[in-house]
């Protein structure tokens, strides 16, 4: 099984290329692609590290290189926020990077599932899709916006304030992966009752964590390290689940699975042709309800923003005259 990372030079790329030549089982391909001339020899750099994971590095030009034969690309290409940039700031830059990477892959590995890491994901997903289905190509159970990273975030805010062991709770998060959009359900998080103040703080610190690191890092980038970590978890999941291994789930942002938007994250099982049925994420509080739909014109305006992108691009502008 062959597994591309576009964008492979990037804060997240290279951190998830790591993660995958350590972890990938014996026997995997791994091909990394980036603008950034120095790919190549991150791919020397990895191929060092003793596992049967064979890697090769691409720029420039190498693209459809990277793409031939690739069961699952992943895409962490293109810019990420700066303090005082919400996800929303990055939408036209990205967006013509997430266009040109996935006609590529329409045309280059058409069947490949393609997992999107680049924000704004809710955007993002969308402009993807409608680039696919240009393309003659689409099909939803294989177009994924990873929204792990808030589920990650979810599951160690919330073990911390129970005093619990890192990585012994789940926590479903639904909706989509900006500000009010992000919803934890933390009502269904097993053997255990918040209170409402409980509840609505933790969701807070959930909501906020991307701006809390990008404060952090002042100016320096945005989440890179716990998103390799969280993209590593959502791939390998996809990966099992191509491979035939039965309950594998996860919850990721996916056209067709909700009465409530065109696409939606909500809890999934991932199986061989992509993921292939929604769960149930449990009955919601009255707030929670609130908040879900709250957020829903947001979502969909957010949705709608990256369908116009294609469906609907803005004319050119003329040329300024040089007197
Ligand atoms: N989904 C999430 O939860 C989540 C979390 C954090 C960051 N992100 C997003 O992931 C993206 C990457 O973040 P980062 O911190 O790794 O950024 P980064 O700037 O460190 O890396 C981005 C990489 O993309 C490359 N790139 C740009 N245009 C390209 C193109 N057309 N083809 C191939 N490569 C190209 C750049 O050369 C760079 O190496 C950003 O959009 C960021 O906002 C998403």
């Amino acid at each position: 099984m062959k597994i591309t990372v576009l964008g492979a030079a990037g804060g997240i790329g290279q951190a998830l290329s790591l993660l995958l030549k350590m972890k990938l089982p014996a026997g995997f391909k791994l091909a990394l692609y980036d603008v950034a001339p120095v790919t190549p020899g991150i791919a020397v750099d990895l191929s060092h590290i003793p596992t049967d994971v064979a890697v090769k590095g691409f720029a420039g030009d190498d693209l459809p290189k990277a793409l031939e034969g690739s069961n699952v690309v992943v895409i962490c290409a293109g810019i990420a926020r700066k303090p005082g940039m919400d996800r929303s700031d990055l939408f036209r830059f990205n967006a013509s990077v997430i266009e040109n990477l996935v006609s590529a892959g329409a045309s280059i590995c058409p069947n490949a599932c393609f997992c999107i890491i680049t924000n704004p994901v809710n955007s993002m997903v969308p402009v993807a899709a409608e680039v696919l289905k240009r393309a003659g190509v689409y099909n939803p159970q294989k177009l994924f916006g990873v929204t792990m990273l808030d589920v990650i975030r979810a599951e160690t805010f919330v073990a911390h304030s129970l005093d619990r062991a890192a990585g012994t709770i789940r926590v479903n998060v639904i909706g989509g992966h900006s500000g009010k959009t992000i919803l934890p359900v933390m009502s269904q998080v097993g053997g255990f009752e918040f209170t409402d103040e409980e509840a609505a703080a933790l969701v807070h610190h959930i909501q906020d964590a991307g701006t809390e690191v990008v404060e952090a890092k002042a100016g320096n980038g945005s989440a890179t390290l716990a998103m390799a970590a969280a993209a590593y978890r959502f791939v390998n999941a996809v990966v099992r689940g191509l491979m035939g291994e039965e309950n594998v789930v996860e919850c990721a942002y996916v056209e067709g699975g909700s009465p409530h938007s065109r696409f939606f994250s909500q809890p999934m099982r991932l199986g061989k042709e992509g993921w292939y049925k929604v769960l149930p994420y449990g009955p919601l509080t009255q707030a929670e309800k609130a908040s879900l739909e709250g957020m829903l014109p947001t979502l969909r305006d957010e949705i709608r923003q990256g369908e116009d992108f294609i469906l609907k691009p803005e004319p050119a502008q003329p040329a300024e005259k040089s007197s």
